[in-house]
This record gives structure tokens, sequence and C-alpha cells, in this order.
């Protein structure tokens, strides 16, 4: 008798074993590992009704010639369309990924709604929720006067077939990729293999058809895209939606765009009514600063090609413990650390016995090392329990040696702390050329000097 080819896929990373094993080893995760059909991704990708060994002669097309420009749909969410790059490219498959809850579903039904009532088709799959369920948001926001095609379907075959009937949809929303199943593979639904065969219908599908279609994938704790990870190379666009739980701000973020760029970032706020569009993020974030107290610093952060402003919050506590805590939210944890060694090896300043706490305000994630000025002087501004002055933005990246590097695109950095009223800003050394915009530029050339600035400002402030 035939063996069957069988094999464990870990449900993380997709590698394949060929015997179970607690911790998968190519990307360490433990209890990962579930037996599948290993024959099935392969029947999978040659698509149903082909034997393998067998090829069809296609044509070959030159680069240059008839081009079939990525014309774009754009979606009438101008957050939405600055991430993507101006809007849905015909054929392309954007995979939208975020924790459970994070309000997936509400932004795609509510760029359905708007696409729809510009007289698009756009179809709505959802594998998770029953129609009753989705009307019933839909009417919430205000959107089921909207012409959007709604079905609550788990059927790759199916589907498609649907969809491949009547005028062809300018959108498709399949939510979620984990829910699908096709009968081309024999694993079960939500593993790696389904989805990754389900994930290959639709793309054929968007190809073919001409249609946009939106995966949408859940993540796992530690913010991967789990299951949906595997897809990740093969779709045209990988869309992160971000926020924490508590606070109601959105980030809408590109890991991956054949179409655009990956720095943009859509801003989006959680209301009763739905998701609303944040064009000017900086004042959100600015909105609830604690003015005056010690530990908080403004960053003037870039993104893509907007500025943003944002407060990072440090508290700086002598410790109980034998090792000290560092936790910090919003911001890289190693980078936190090499800040911490710089101000301990280059400017006095002793942290081994503190726990160190950093937050950055409203929930928002950093990516930039341009926060290392403002980390660091939110950090001494803490342990020094003096209050940086109050209309004053920070950026530049320091460096190990202690010296504070310039960053890129200073002078909109300086335009927009302008605009939101600040007075000077803390720059590294060469932002002296760029235009201040009516800024007083306090330029440091390392971080001990601004050290020492604060010290002396906090000391002033206590003797007066
Ligand atoms: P949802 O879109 O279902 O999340 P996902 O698809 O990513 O799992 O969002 C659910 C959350 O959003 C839920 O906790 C309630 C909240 N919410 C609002 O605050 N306001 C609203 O108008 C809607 C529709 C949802
Ligand atoms: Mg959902």
């Amino acid at each position: 008798m035939a063996k069957r080819a069988q094999s464990f896929i870990c449900q993380n990373c997709g590698a394949a074993h060929n015997r179970w094993q607690g911790k998968c080893e190519a990307c360490g995760e433990w209890n990962t590992l579930v037996e599948e059909d290993a024959t099935g991704a392969g029947a999978a990708a040659r698509g149903p009704g082909r034997r393998p060994g067998k090829g069809r002669a296609f044509n070959l097309e030159p680069l240059a010639g008839e081009t079939h420009d990525a014309p774009r749909l754009p979606s009438g969410i101008a957050e939405f369309d600055r991430v993507t790059g101006g809007g849905f490219v015909r054929g392309s498959v954007l995979l939208v990924g975020g924790d459970p809850g994070i309000g997936k579903s509400t932004l795609l039904i509510q760029t359905t709604a708007a696409l729809a009532r510009a007289g698009h088709r756009v179809i709505y799959i959802s594998g998770e929720e029953a129609i009753a369920q989705v009307r019933l948001r839909a009417e919430r926001l205000g959107l089921d006067d909207a012409p959007v095609e709604l079905a609550a379907e788990t059927s790759v075959e199916d589907i498609i077939a649907t969809l491949s009937e009547g005028k062809t949809p300018r959108l498709v929303i399949i939510d979620s990729i984990q829910t699908m199943w096709t009968d081309t593979v024999e694993s079960a639904p939500g593993t790696v293999t389904q989805v990754r065969g389900s994930a290959q219908s639709f793309i054929r599908f968007a190809k073919r058809s001409g249609a946009a279609v939106i995966l949408v994938g859940h993540v796992t704790k530690d913010g991967q895209i789990a299951g949906p990870r595997v897809v990740e190379h093969m779709v045209d666009a990988v869309l992160s939606f971000e926020g924490e739980g508590a606070h109601q701000f959105r980030v809408l973020r590109a890991m991956k765009n054949r179409f655009g760029p990956t720095d943009e970032i859509g801003v989006f706020e959680m209301t009763g009514l739905g998701l609303r569009e944040v064009a000017n993020p900086s004042e959100l974030f600015l909105s609830e600063r604690d003015l005056g107290a010690p530990g908080t610093a403004v960053f003037a952060g870039i993104e893509g090609t907007r500025p943003v402003l944002v407060e990072i919050q440090a508290l700086v506590a002598p410790t109980s413990l034998g090792t000290p805590r560092r936790a910090v939210v919003g911001w890289d944890q190693s980078r936190l650390s090499m800040v911490i060694a710089v101000l301990e090896a280059h400017c006095g300043v002793r942290l081994s016995g503190h726990d160190v706490y950093l937050n950055v305000a409203g929930g928002y994630r950093i990516q930039e090392p341009a926060a290392d000025l403002a980390a660091a002087a939110a950090l001494v501004s803490s342990l020094a329990d003096a209050p940086l002055p109050a209309d004053a933005v920070y950026f530049g990246e320091v460096s190990l040696s202690g010296a504070v590097r310039p960053v890129a695109q200073a002078a909109a950095r300086l335009k927009e702390a302008a605009k939101l009223g600040f007075a000077r800003a803390v720059v590294p050394d060469s932002a002296r050329t760029e235009s201040a915009a009516g800024l007083r530029l306090n330029d440091v050339g390392s971080l001990s000097t601004l050290v020492a600035e604060i010290a002396a400002n906090g000391r002033r402030a206590k003797a007066s």
C-alpha cells in the first residue's frame, strides 16, 4: 500500500517536519506542529484538475508594450488610501492583519459601504459572523443603505464560483482567511496548508478577474500574523491594523506594498459610530498632556511623509529588586537598553539601582531611532525630578559613543512643531542649517550636554 505523505507543519512559521516534536526547530515556538497532508499544498498550487508532471506552454511577453497600468480604486477613506498608496490596484490582493477585536471588520465594512455608495460592485464575505450580525453592525454605523453584496460562507470553491458570476466585482473582502477551507487540500480548516491553499485560490481569482481582494487575518499574541503569515509573500500588500486595547487610536501600517510606500500610516479613532479618520495625529497624541510633570518629553517623529508629534513618558524609581525592571510600551526594548547604557557609560547617570518604565502616550508605537534623544531626556528628567520645558520638542539619534546624530527630514519635524505651538527644539548639531520654522534651536552635539542642561535647570527650579 502506498504510504500517504504526511508531515507535521508548524502553524506559526509553516516549516515542515517529518515527525511530531514539541518545539518547532525553525521558529522556536512550542506546540505548534500539526499533522497535515503534505501533498495538499502542492495540489492547491497546481490548481484543481491538473496532473503532476504535465505542463502547458504559455506565451512569453516583452517587458515593454501595452501596459495595463495599475488603475487604482480610491476607497473614499483618505487614511486608508494613504497606506495603500492611492487606492486598491486592480487584480491585487491585500492582507489586513490585526488582533481580534481591533476593528478590522469595522474598517472593511466602512470601506465597502463607501465604495458601494460610489456605484462600484463590492462583495463582503464573512466567514466568522452570520449575516444578521454583519447587518446589525452596518445598521449601527448607519451604513445599511449601501448596496454592498453580503454572504456568510467559508467554502472557497463556492465563493469563487459565486464571484465569477455576473459583473466582475471591484473589491472582495474575505473576513477572515483563517475560516476559509478549500477541497483541494485535505487538512482541517484553519491549518497552515488550508490557509495557504485558500489564499492561492483567491489570488488566482484576483489575477484572472481583475477584482481587488482583501484577505483579513488574525495575528497572534506576539504580533505575528499566524497562519496567514505563510501567505505574506504571496500577496501584493500586507497591512497591519494596530492599537492598544484601552486606547481609541488605531494605526494602519503597511508592512509590505508592491504598489506603494511602506512607511506611511493611517490613523483612526474608534468611536461609537465606527472608525473616524484622524487627519492630524499630532493633535490627538498631544491632547492630554501632563504639563509640568517631570519625565515627559515630546518627540517630533516622522511616519512616511507625515510628521507625528507624540509624548514620551518615563518613570525612574529606586528598585527593590536584585535586577531592576526595564519596561517599555510603544518603543523598542533594546533601544531603551542602549540609551540607558549610553547614559551610564558617557553621561554619569546611574540607573542600575532604579526601575525604568517608558511609555509612549496614546497607545502609539514609535519605530524610529530618532526618538533616542527624547527618550533620554524623559529618563533624565524623571531621575532628576526636573520637568522639561513644556514648549520644547526633541529629536535625534544617539550613538553608542554618546554623540547625537542627525536624522532625516528635520525641517518637516520643525515645521510641524511650530504649527502646534512649540517654541523650541532640542536637535542634533547639523539641524542648525535647516530652516527652523521660527523655532529656537538648541543643538546638542552629545548626550552629556543635554543631561547637564536638564540637571542644571532642575537645580535652578528648586533653588528659586
Ligand atoms: P471588529 O471590527 O469586530 O474587530 P475585528 O474584526 O478586528 O475582530 O471590532 C470590534 C470592536 O470594535 C469591538 O470591541 C467593539 C468596537 N466597536 C466600537 O467601539 N464602535 C463601533 O462602532 C464598532 C462597530 C465596534
Ligand atoms: Mg472581524
